[in-house]
């Protein structure tokens, strides 16, 4: 009883740590650990949070995980269990009322004891555990240890598998990457590899976990908070009623013992002012052993909206919230400050109206976003997990991650299942930048076990992770999963016809039966689908057993009813605007590139940097192995034939003397390929907000990279832009005037599109060069200029003509320039602005213009600190300024069309620099005619 005598010295060290109200909180992580492993027969020092992995790299046991073949290689970590140990903790309290173990995650199999005695086992990486380990501490006869055993996730789900009694599924469904079985765990599903990322299965508590010790019995810790802000009478499948005052609705789930009479109560401060906006008690106070809730109306109070970047301020509250003990003097027990902003955001699902159609809107259903009551256009991409080894994923790197996405002109994130719900942290970012989140829960491409456990153990996971980020004004919608719905169902009735309805059943038991009440009974503010991409619902009924009726097939030609993706990896029809899904929104769609030569770098040896080097090959997961086999060359090639087929189909094919040099033009021309692909489904897609289609959405697969790999990803491992999302960036911009040529009628359109919510006008140029740069006679019967009025949200058709009606013969060597100047307002801003942009359209692919040297030069302008961009003898297409090493940012403008005799002047924002200024003399100039001379 070691603890219960207590010592002078241990109080006292107590009252020096971060106490709260009597609670003795002791972070794990300030503690010594260690790491150990049967297949390591040595021991290491170990961080908490943490993963085997970065142990053992710090300890130099394993060379970099993203090295070379280590994705293969550094198998044997994850087929080991391993263990973290602490060294015996000092300084506990010794009277204490209650011990608590608390754990924020760990991954994921985990088997925890205290002082040699097992305390439990857990299997869920998503999930908060605490324990009570009162009764172990008191019998522990030294200073405690803390043990955690992590079982190898690879050999657990294969034995769940081999089990005879264990979930079966028809052959051909379920999508195996590199380990089978993922669907029987509850650990990020890319952990076992996927087709743009390595399967390192990390082990370990990869999150922080705490000591909590409570001193007497009305005293509690906070375990989670739901802050739900909703409009009065919000139901989350409905629209929002703005003329309604704001709820105010505060939840906590604790440990510890309630007092007898407790209260709740808020204060909310406008975080830019500092002004308290109420301070108050809540009313309807229900309270049960684990929670107290209440909630309040801020009648007649009119806090300012949130806006998402783009359409007004992202204004902050903070909502102090406090559990006092009102027998004893409105003593606080329990205080959590939670920040927040008062929004709507509404997932509109319905069907179309009579007066939707009075305006030309095709029939059908929406599906689209409203912020605040108002409909907007979502321009964005999809994100991944940003590392395999979550625990290094630090602020400052996801605040590079989410600067670029701003700098992007993007406003909404797909966060795609399954790789973790994202850490808070990055809501706090989203919310301060305007990005919302698009949130989901961890299931993708895979039939999951429908048993009572794993159902018990996936609820827990889901009503803790809603609770945990409600409050963020960024998280703009919980969608069950990804793909379930439009690829999993598919492929069951390909592999299983007979049981068709049977895994129908099984999915609506799951996403819909299970998953919308959990949302719903969670959270008023946030709408909910039950998979990523959908045919939307036909009704939604919550007293019946499945309470959102799918629609499924049943749809009818000319109507368009919700979102679509599109991946098709025929470069033939890459630019065929025929081959581009109708839909309201367009959650993803993409094609793969290779990262840039100077990241290969940083994983790959010199002698490896060739196009299809046995090295990248297998890096390239796309096709996947489908399997553990390290030789996946047969799979591989298909992606890496398709990059090839792509560029030889529309561009100069690179063949330089030096071999570095070639791998890095294949590399940048792959890159040309994807971005161009990327840019002209955007324009259609954006075009469609003024179309029967009323799309209303496009998010790209994919924004970033888990590692160095070619990769559907705009930006690189490390923070490079590929040309990709400098193309998205220029045009996600708000009003953008868009070249529609299609080759297969020879019709060339041009388009201005605004996603402004009011009208604009301006006008635009239309200019044609021949290719070094001349003005072609009388703009080959184009008018030079025409102005223009554009709706809001809206679309409108400037120019139209054939290509064999124009007045030149040479299509080959003619380039159209297009530039806009419109005047517009801001979303919720008063005055107009001046929005431009520029554009351009060749009337040949790129591989067949005649196009010369630009003779492109770049200086540096010490004073402007501006890269200044000429081509002296021809017209440049995709000029393209790059840096070297040492240096991570981003070009204002990149990729860009320069006439000879034009200059450009290009900023540069540096996001990281370790060359102390030097890189400014690394920066280059290329264009497409370097992809096409031999040296
Ligand atoms: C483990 O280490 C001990 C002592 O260093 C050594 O005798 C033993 O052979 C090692 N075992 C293995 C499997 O490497
Ligand atoms: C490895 O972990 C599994 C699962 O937690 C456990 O059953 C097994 O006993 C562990 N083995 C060792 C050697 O620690
Ligand atoms: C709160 O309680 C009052 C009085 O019992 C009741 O009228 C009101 O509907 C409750 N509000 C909510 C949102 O439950
Ligand atoms: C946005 O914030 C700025 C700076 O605080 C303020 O001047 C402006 O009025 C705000 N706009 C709206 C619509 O509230
Ligand atoms: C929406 O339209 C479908 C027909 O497409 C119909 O079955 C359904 O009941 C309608 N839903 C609502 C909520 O009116
Ligand atoms: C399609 O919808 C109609 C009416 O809404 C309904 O009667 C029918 O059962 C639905 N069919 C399927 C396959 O869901």
């Amino acid at each position: 009883m070691y603890f219960r005598a207590g010592t002078v010295s241990a109080l006292l060290l107590a009252s020096t740590l971060p106490t709260a109200l009597g609670q003795h909180v002791r972070d794990l992580g300030s503690e010594k650990w260690t790491l150990s492993g049967q297949a390591l027969n040595q021991t290491v020092p170990a961080k908490f949070p943490s993963q085997a992995h970065l142990d053992l790299l710090n300890a130099g046991v394993i060379d970099d995980p993203y090295h070379g073949l280590n994705d293969f290689n550094l198998r044997w970590i994850a087929e080991s269990n391993w263990t973290y140990t602490s060294d015996p903790i000092e300084g506990l309290l010794a009277n204490y009322d209650s011990t608590w173990l608390v754990f924020d995650g760990l991954d994921t199999f985990a088997t925890i004891s205290l002082c040699g005695h097992s305390i439990a086992s857990t299997d869920n990486q998503f999930r908060q555990y605490a324990f009570d380990v009162s009764e172990v501490l008191g019998d522990c006869d030294s200073n405690p240890v803390v043990s955690i055993n992590f079982g190898s996730a690879p050999n657990i789900v294969d034995a769940i598998a081999q089990d005879p009694n264990s979930q079966k599924w028809p052959p051909g469904v379920q999508i195996t990457y590199e380990y089978p079985n993922r669907w029987f765990m509850r650990k990020e599903q890319s952990d076992f590899g996927w087709d743009w990322g390595p399967a390192f299965s990390p082990a370990g508590p990869w999150k922080p976990a705490y000591i909590v010790q409570l001193e007497k019995t009305e005293d509690i810790y906070v375990l989670n908070t739901d802050l739900d802000i909703y409009r009065r009478g919000q139901i989350n499948y409905l629209p929002p009623d703005q003329t309604q005052p704001w709820v105010v609705n505060a939840s906590i789930d604790f440990l510890g013992y309630l007092p007898s009479n407790p209260s709740l109560s808020i204060e909310v401060t406008d975080i830019e002012s500092g002004t308290v906006l109420t301070s108050r008690t809540l009313d309807n106070l229900t309270t049960s052993d684990t929670s107290i809730t209440g909630l309040t109306v801020l009648d007649d109070l009119t806090p300012k909206l949130w806006w998402p970047r783009g359409m007004g301020n992202q204004t902050l509250y903070n909502v102090a919230i406090t559990v006092k003990d009102t027998n004893n003097k409105n003593q606080s027990v329990a205080h959590v400050t939670k920040r927040t902003g008062f929004r709507t955001i509404f997932l509109n699902q319905r069907n179309i109206t009579d007066s939707q159609r009075a305006q030309g809107i095709a029939p059908g259903a929406n599906w689209h976003f409203e912020v605040n009551g108002h409909e907007f256009y979502a321009k964005g991409s999809n994100l991944i997990p940003p590392d395999c080894f979550w625990p290094r994923v630090t602020e400052e790197r996801m605040t590079q991650l989410f600067n670029a996405v701003v700098a992007g002109n993007q406003n909404m994130l797909r966060v795609w299942s399954s790789g973790a719900y994202l850490p808070d942290f990055m809501y706090d970012l989203a919310d301060e930048m305007g990005i919302l989140l698009w949130s989901e829960f961890q299931f993708s491409d895979a039939l999951y076990p429908s048993d009572d456990a794993f159902l018990a153990n996936v609820a827990q996971e889901i009503v803790y992770n809603v609770r945990r980020v409600n409050h963020h004004p960024s998280l703009a919608l919980w969608a069950g999963g990804n793909e379930i719905e439009v690829l999993m169902l598919l492929l069951v009735q390909l592999a299983d016809p007979a049981d068709y309805s049977y895994y129908v059943g099984e999915y609506e038991k799951m996403y819909i039966s299970l998953f919308l009440p959990l949302v719903y009974e969670n959270t008023r503010s946030i709408s909910y689908s039950p998979s990523s991409t959908t045919n939307g619902y036909l009704s939604v009924d919550l007293s019946a057993p499945i309470p959102m009726a799918e629609r499924y097939d049943n749809t009818t030609a000319g109507s368009y009813y919700a979102d679509t993706d599109h991946y098709n990896y025929d470069a033939a029809v890459a630019f065929d605007y025929g081959s581009y899904p109708v839909g309201r929104f367009a959650n993803e769609f993409g094609f793969h590139s290779m990262p840039s030569l100077q990241t290969w770098q940083q994983a790959v040896d010199p002698d490896d940097l060739s196009f299809n080097s046995s090295v990248i090959m297998l890096r390239n997961h796309h096709d996947p192995a489908g399997g553990l086999m390290t030789d996946n060359y047969a799979n591989s090639s298909i992606g890496m034939g398709e990059m090839t087929m792509a560029v030889e189909s529309y561009y100069p094919i690179p063949s330089k003397s030096d071999p570095v040099a070639n791998f890095s033009a294949w590399c940048h021309a792959t890159q040309i390929f994807q971005a161009d692909m990327y840019k002209a489904q955007i324009q259609f897609y954006r075009r469609g907000s003024g179309m029967p289609e009323r799309q209303l959405g496009s998010l790209y697969w994919q924004l970033e990279d888990i590692w160095q790999a070619p990769s559907w990803a705009g930006i690189e491992y490390g923070g490079r832009w590929k040309v990709l999302h400098h193309v998205a960036k220029d045009i996600y911009q708000p009003v953008i005037i868009s070249p529609f040529w299609n080759y297969t009628t020879g019709l060339l359109d041009v388009y201005v599109t605004s996603d402004l919510w009011e009208s604009a006008s301006g006008s635009v140029n239309l200019t044609w060069l021949d290719l070094a740069g001349n003005p072609i006679s009388d703009n080959a019967g184009t008018p030079t200029s025409a102005d223009f009025a554009v709706g809001g949200l809206n679309t409108t058709k400037i120019y139209g003509t054939s290509v064999a009606s124009l007045g030149f013969s040479d299509a080959e060597n003619a380039v159209l320039l297009l530039s806009l100047q419109a005047d517009g307002k801001v979303p919720n801003s008063e005055e107009s602005t001046v929005f431009t942009h520029e554009n351009y359209v060749t009337v040949a692919f790129p591989k067949d213009l005649d196009i010369g040297d630009p003779g492109l030069t770049v200086e540096f302008d010490d004073e402007e600190e501006e890269f200044v961009v000429q081509a002296t003898d021809a017209v440049a297409l995709y000029t393209w300024l790059d840096y070297p090493d040492g240096v991570v940012g981003y070009f204002e403008e990149n990729a860009f069309v320069l006439a000879p005799g034009e200059e450009k002047r290009v900023g540069f924002v540096v996001q990281n620099d370790s060359t102390d200024g030097d890189w400014v003399d690394g920066v280059t100039v290329r264009s497409l005619w370097d992809q096409k001379v031999r040296d």
